[in-house]
C-alpha cells in the first residue's frame, strides 16, 4: 500500500494561522524578527526572502541586514551585537553558512538565548542536551511537529537520523531520544557502515545528509515513517535525500519534496519568534 503523504504545506498553514491568531488575540503587538545575510549566495537570498514574506503574512515585522561577503569577522559581530542589545528586536537569525573566512560560532553566540530562534547558540544547544526548555531550531521543531500531527508512533520505536549537523541532525536525534518521546535513536552519517541495514531496521528514518536520493526502497522497512530534510541542487533541479518514487510504495508515511519539511521550517521559525516575544514579555502574561 502506498504511504500516507505528510503534507508539510497544509500543516505549515495550520501553524502560521495559529501564530497569526495568537498575535491578534494579544492585541497585535509589534514582534520583530531580525535576519542577517552575509554575501550574495542565491539560495540563501531566496530563503531570506521566503522568511520575510512568511513573517509579513502573520504580521511579524522582519528587519533584514545585508552585509557584503568581504565583511570582516568584527563587522559581522558588531551587527549581531547591536541586534542583541536592541529591545525592539525579539528574534535573530544569522543565515548560514557564512562566507569562507568567517567563523560562525562566535557570531551565533552573541545572540542572547531568548532571541535565539535558530536554537544554535551554545546555551540553547546545552539546554537541548539537558532536556530543559529553550529554543529548538525551526527545522527540528518542524520534523517533530509533522510526526506528531500524523500520529506516527515514536515511543519504543527505533529511529535513525542520517546527518549530524547542529541545524538538523543532532537536534532531531536528541529530540527523538528525549524522555517522554522515547525513541531508540541511531545517529548515522557519511561514515556509517551498513547504512542500508541500519535504516531497514528503523521505524522512523530522518534523512538530513544532503545527498541526493540516497534513501532507496532497500533502506526502508515496510510501514516506516520517512522524513526527508535533504536539499540538493542537481541537473534535475532541487531534490531531497529520499528517492520518493520508489520509497512511496514501501513507507507508511513519507514527506514529499517540495512540500514536506521545507514549509515547516518557515512556519516553526515564526512559532519560535512568537515564543521569543513571549519570553520578552511582549504578549502579556
Ligand atoms: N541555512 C539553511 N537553513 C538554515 C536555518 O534554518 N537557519 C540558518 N540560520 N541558516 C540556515
Amino acid at each position: 500500500m502506498a504511504a500516507t503523504i505528510i503534507d508539510g504545506t497544509a500543516t505549515a498553514a495550520e501553524v502560521k494561522d495559529r501564530v497569526a491568531a495568537t498575535l491578534k488575540d494579544a492585541g497585535s503587538p509589534t514582534v520583530t524578527l531580525a535576519t542577517v545575510l552575509v554575501g550574495e549566495d542565491p539560495p540563501s537570498q531566496r530563503y531570506i526572502r521566503g522568511k520575510a514574506k512568511a513573517s509579513e503574512a502573520v504580521s511579524i515585522t522582519s528587519r533584514h541586514t545585508d552585509l557584503p561577503a568581504t565583511s570582516s569577522q568584527a563587522e559581522v559581530e558588531d551587527v549581531v551585537a547591536a541586534l542583541a542589545a536592541d529591545p525592539t528586536v525579539h528574534g535573530i537569525l544569522v543565515q548560514l553558512p557564512l562566507p569562507d573566512g568567517l567563523d560562525s560560532r562566535p557570531v551565533i553566540n552573541l545572540i542572547p538565548p531568548v532571541k535565539d530562534v535558530d536554537g544554535l547558540t551554545d546555551a540553547s544547544l546545552g539546554r537541548l542536551v539537558q532536556g530543559v526548555p529553550g529554543h529548538v531550531g525551526a527545522t527540528p521543531r518542524g520534523v517533530m511537529h509533522l510526526l506528531a500531527r500524523y500520529d506516527v508512533p515514536i515511543a519504543g520505536r527505533r529511529a535513525v537520523v542520517i546527518g549530524r549537523s547542529l541545524l538538523v541532525g543532532l537536534p532531531v536525534s536528541l529530540l527523538l531520544a528525549r524522555k517522554g518521546v522515547d525513541a531508540t535513536v541511531t545517529m548515522a552519517h557519511s561514515r556509517t557502515p551498513d547504512l542500508v541495514e541500519v535504516c531497514a531496521q528503523s521505524d522512523i528514518v530522518v534523512a538530513a545528509a544532503g545527498s541526493a536520493r540516497m534513501i532507496t526502497k532497500a533502506h526502508v522497512k515496510p510501514g516506516a515513517a520517512v522524513i526527508d530534510v535533504g536539499v540538493s541542487r542537481t541537473a534535475d533541479g532541487i531534490v531531497g535525500d529520499v528517492a520518493f518514487d520508489e520509497v512511496v510504495d514501501v513507507a507508511g508515511w513519507l514527506t514529499p519534496m517540495p512540500g514536506g519539511t521545507g514549509p515547516m521550517t518557515i512556519a516553526c521559525l515564526l512559532e519560535n519568534t512568537l515564543d521569543a516575544a513571549r519570553m520578552a514579555g511582549v504578549l502579556g502574561a
